[in-house]
């Protein structure tokens, strides 16, 4: 591997040497993976470790590449949060499946670039298949559905709204569109819109009901409203699995109101897109094949590593409309029998993002993902009826894919008391180390979130943390009362 850098004036010898380290530092790394549940989930580097790093710059003179890597593990792989640790219950994140990581290590090793087909066709026909199965779990037909694996939701999202802008907007009537979603709705659907222009009040963002939900009577008023003052409502954007509540929104509603105003309709199923695998929970999202265009992010629930989404559209030709550009110095490498990646979507240089959960897919079978996915929703209810036997805890958004958020309540502290109490609770309890868990704010409250979507999380993992939580909370609730 380093005897391709000619450049590099190290001796043959040493660079043998570094080689036989990565080696070993590439074994250790998947060990430290296989034993993820004997490390903690969070070690920040202290302040001395940062100044000593703040300390290293960039060499005029290549320095000893093994020494380089010591740093890293030091500094950077072992001084970070876990995301995938079983017991890491914040943000939407997962256990990560050693296929993904196989996959991933052998495409970044062969690096092919997936702008175009025709230079690595099979792996071309992985991201086509992946996307197929994908779009039909979303009942897209499969005829004209296509897709293409993008490095993140927001992205995804981002690329789904041009598409929807060059479909539905002459381009001299962009001035006038106007877009829909939800106050729940992920903030990187907000800044895609900023980023294409769009300004505030071509941005209606709806509050959402008693259930976290769009409201589709409000969405349909606003929808007459702007049409009344001759703007031009051309997008609707729903959520499969909202990011605080895991909540989905009322797909086939919204399906049915985008097409009586001809809007288009985008699902944000970043987070939830996974539960279609389930055939238990695929129904939840009923009305989602009305839609226009899906994004699905693998690296939330599907057990991949970053960087792994998938826009879906029901019509391929909808993305190519919107992104292709035929430059000279393209043509002898452009297919003609598929669509190359730089012609449905913003990138032209890529790495092949579909091959670790082709590999994932082939290896474990979908029988095991449904069963994965089940056990998340599972693993969300185990936490209600565990806190519902306790005293002084409130749901405050009931489990929906694999998210819960309830809070600590005794009956005698103000509102503000209970927002302080609450982040205390989780503050106390992320300083123990034994979970790691996040708050947010639901109608003005500040809830604990856990999100239950870690294959590797036990009941036992859970249960503990319930227990630890409650422990925090009452000895916390009695120092506040002490001191007030
Ligand atoms: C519902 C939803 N949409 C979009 C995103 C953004 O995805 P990414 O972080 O991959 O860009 C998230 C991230 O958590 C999400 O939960």
């Amino acid at each position: 591997m380093f005897d391709r850098l000619k450049f590099d004036k190290k001796n043959e010898e040493e660079k043998k040497r570094q080689l036989i380290s990565l080696q070993k530092r590439l074994a250790e790394a998947l060990k430290a993976h296989e034993q993820i549940r004997e490390v903690p989930i969070f070690t920040a580097p202290s302040e001395q470790e940062i100044k000593e790093f703040e300390a290293i710059t960039i060499p005029e003179e290549g320095r000893n590449a093994v020494e380089v890597e010591e740093e890293l593990v030091k500094y950077v792989f072992t001084k970070q949060a876990l995301l995938q640790h079983p017991r890491f219950f914040s943000f939407v994140a997962s256990a990560v499946s050693p296929y993904s990581l196989a996959g991933a290590m052998l495409t970044d090793i062969y690096n092919s670039n997936a702008g175009s087909f025709s230079l690595s066709p099979c792996a071309g026909l992985i991201e086509e298949k992946l996307c197929t199965w994908m779009a039909s779990y979303a009942g897209y037909p499969e005829e004209n559905s296509g897709g293409i694996f993008m490095s993140g939701g927001s992205l995804s999202t981002l690329s789904a709204i041009i598409a929807a802008r060059t479909n539905k907007l002459d381009e001299f009537d962009i001035p006038k569109g106007v877009a829909y979603l939800s106050d729940q709705a992920h903030s990187s659907v907000r800044k895609a819109l900023r980023m294409l222009g769009f300004r505030k009040d071509q941005i209606v963002i709806l509050r959402s009901d008693d259930d976290f939900k769009m409201d589709v009577e409000d969405l349909e008023r606003a929808i007459q409203k702007d049409l009344k003052e001759g703007r031009i409502p051309f997008l609707v954007i729903g959520t499969l699995g909202t990011t605080n509540t895991g909540t989905i929104d009322p797909l086939s509603e919204i399906g049915d109101i985008a097409k009586k105003y001809n809007l288009w309709f985008h699902v944000d199923g970043a987070y939830g897109g996974s539960s279609l695998i389930s055939p238990i929970y695929r129904n939840l999202s009923k009305g989602i094949e009305k839609s226009d265009s899906l994004t699905w992010d693998s690296h939330k629930w599907l057990m991949q590593t970053y960087s792994c989404s998938t826009l879906l559209v029901k019509d391929k030709q909808t993305l190519v409309d919107a992104f292709v550009e035929h430059p000279e110095y393209l043509e002898d490498v452009s297919s003609t029998d598929h669509i190359d990646g730089w012609d449905k979507g913003p990138e032209m240089s890529r790495p092949q993002r579909a091959i670790k959960l082709w590999f994932t897919v082939q290896a474990t079978g979908t029988h095991l993902l449904e069963e994965m996915i089940e056990y998340s929703f599972y693993n969300a209810k185990m936490v209600q009826r565990e806190l519902e036997r306790r005293e002084n805890w409130e749901i405050i958004s009931k489990p929906s894919c694999g998210t819960i958020n309830f809070r600590y309540a005794p009956k005698d502290f103000s509102p503000e008391q209970l927002n302080e109490l609450n982040l205390d609770i989780t503050k106390k309890l992320n300083e123990n180390g034994y979970a790691y868990i996040v708050t947010t704010t639901l109608k003005e409250m500040k809830t604990i979130r856990m999100c239950m979507i870690n294959a590797n999380s036990t009941a036992e993992d859970i249960l503990n943390t319930i227990e630890l939580l409650d422990q925090i909370a009452k000895e916390l609730t009695e120092e506040k009362r002490k001191m007030s």
